[in-house]
């Protein structure tokens, strides 16, 4: 029986399945599965590859004289830490985020640094007309910066550009739009973003330049997500915000050119991005005077320690299932913590709505901030609040003991700069001294709750 090619692939997350389902399994999201018809047939079969033998590739070995080229720095310097130190040269860099949060912004700057830094830049948009980019530089200065525009949505037109243009960076926005005459679906299908992102890379890599694919995550079934061509490129980026904040990161959750989990952080302002050069001022900027339920938590996020506000709010409930709410954290994280608290500490939360919400807009993902949650969790339940001046982070484990994470000094010294005078903080670890700082380490949850809230 002939094998069929079609297969199915989540739109979303790119996980594929050879049935129909109204469910992804991979992401959990409602129809986003849709057939995929871009797979060819199965590869050569038999042991002699008889007609479709190919001409031989040539290999080399491993060892090298060439010294690599040199990074290109925007000049933007939240962009190029989250590149690793700059731009490498013929590197695949994919730019998610949701529509409106402003990717084209950050990547029009980011063109117009590489264009000033001597770079020959490209800025083909397949969303915009050259009229409307060219208004959006106006707006943030940029008229004067040596990039080409383009408006074109035709993969094969742009490939012809580039070819005889020869930029030495192309920015692609967005990937969605773009559409192959090789591939018989619609553009932003998922067959139609992964051939145009491969043919892209491809290309790009082949002739030495570096490509940035804009990718818009959406929710819709028929339009394909970045998470589609996260496998193709060298790095991905995030660019995140809450609608209602400033404030925007671009972290970098994939880096084959270096350290991932690095964040920037900027500010949408009138014109365009700003580089916010030091977060933790900006997240604890609206703090007020210590209240019972927040929580300064001193993170790392990537190189770069970054202190954030935890707040929280115990209520009792007039639901019968009440309820637990977070924003800026995971979900799953935070009943962990609470269940730690219920059994080996004693102290119930049943009856007890429960808000926590990161302060700012920001996102934390670091299991350091476990603590930092059980102590704005039990400050807000005892409506006491902590002690005055005080940071704290560790990770807790289900036994209730805590656990040193990694960085203790940078997070120390970050505080210390911002005018903290005290950490709370696991024992273990190597000793470490922060002049200025006092550390109080405890080794599990229940000693934690004895000296800071009392008997508990
Ligand atoms: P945009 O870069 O178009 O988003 P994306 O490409 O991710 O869809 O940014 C759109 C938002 O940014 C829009 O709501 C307006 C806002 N914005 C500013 O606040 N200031 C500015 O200088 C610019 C250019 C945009
Ligand atoms: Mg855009």
């Amino acid at each position: 029986m002939a094998k069929s090619s079609t297969t199915f692939t989540c739109s979303a997350c790119a996980s594929s399945y050879t049935k129909w389902s109204g469910r992804c399994d991979g992401c959990g999201e409602w129809n986003t599965i849709v057939e995929d018809k871009g797979l060819s047939k199965s590869g050569p079969s038999g042991k002699s590859l008889g007609a479709r033998r190919g001409s031989t590739v040539q290999l080399t070995d491993l060892a090298t004289k060439e010294a690599p080229p040199p990074r290109t720095r925007s000049g933007i310097d939240e962009l190029d830490r989250v590149l690793g130190g700059g731009l490498v040269p013929t590197s695949a860099i994919l730019v998610g985020g949701d529509p409106g949060i402003g990717k084209s912004t950050l990547l029009l700057q980011g063109a117009a640094q590489f264009a000033r830094s001597g770079l020959k830049t490209i800025y083909v948009s397949g969303e915009e007309a050259s009229a409307q980019v060219r208004m959006r530089a106006q707006r943030l200065g940029l008229t004067d910066a040596p990039v080409q525009l383009a408006s074109e949505t035709n993969l094969r037109d742009i490939l012809t550009t580039l070819e005889n243009e020869k930029p030495q960076l192309v920015i692609i926005d967005s990937i969605q739009t773009m559409w192959s005459d090789t591939v018989d679906s619609a553009p932003g299908s998922v067959s139609q973003v992964r051939s145009a992102a491969h043919e892209l890379t491809t290309f790009a890599k082949r002739n030495g330049m570096s490509v940035i694919l804009v990718g818009h995550v959406t929710k819709e079934g028929q339009i394909a997500g970045p998470r589609v061509v996260e496998h193709m490129v060298d790095t991905v980026l995030y660019f995140e915000g809450e609608r209602g904040h400033q404030f925007r990161i671009l972290r970098a959750v994939k880096n084959r050119f270096g350290p991932a989990d690095e964040i920037g952080v900027f500010e949408m302002t009138g014109s365009g991005l700003a580089e916010v050069t030091n977060p933790s001022a900006l997240f604890l900027s609206e703090r007020g005077t210590p209240s019972a339920g927040s929580v300064v938590f001193a993170g790392v996020e990537g190189t770069r320690p970054v202190l954030v506000e935890l707040q929280a709010l115990v209520a009792p409930s007039p639901h019968s299932q009440p309820r637990r709410s977070v924003v800026g954290w995971d979900g799953s994280r935070l009943a962990m913590i609470l269940a730690v608290l219920e059994s080996r500490c004693g102290i119930p939360f049943a009856g007890l709505d429960v808000y926590l919400n990161v302060a700012g807009g920001m996102k934390i993902s670091e299991p350091a901030a476990d603590l930092a949650v059980a102590a704005a969790l039990l400050s807000a339940r005892e409506d006491a609040p902590l002690p005055e001046g005080a940071v704290v982070f560790g990770e807790i484990s289900l036994s209730g003991a805590l656990r040193p994470g990694p960085q203790t000094e940078n997070r120390l010294k970050e505080a210390q700069k911002l005018g903290f005078t005290a950490a709370i903080a696991p024992s273990g670890g190597k000793p470490i001294e922060v002049t200025g700082m006092s550390l109080r380490q405890m080794g599990d949850l229940i000693q934690f709750v004895g000296d800071i809230f009392g008997a508990g």
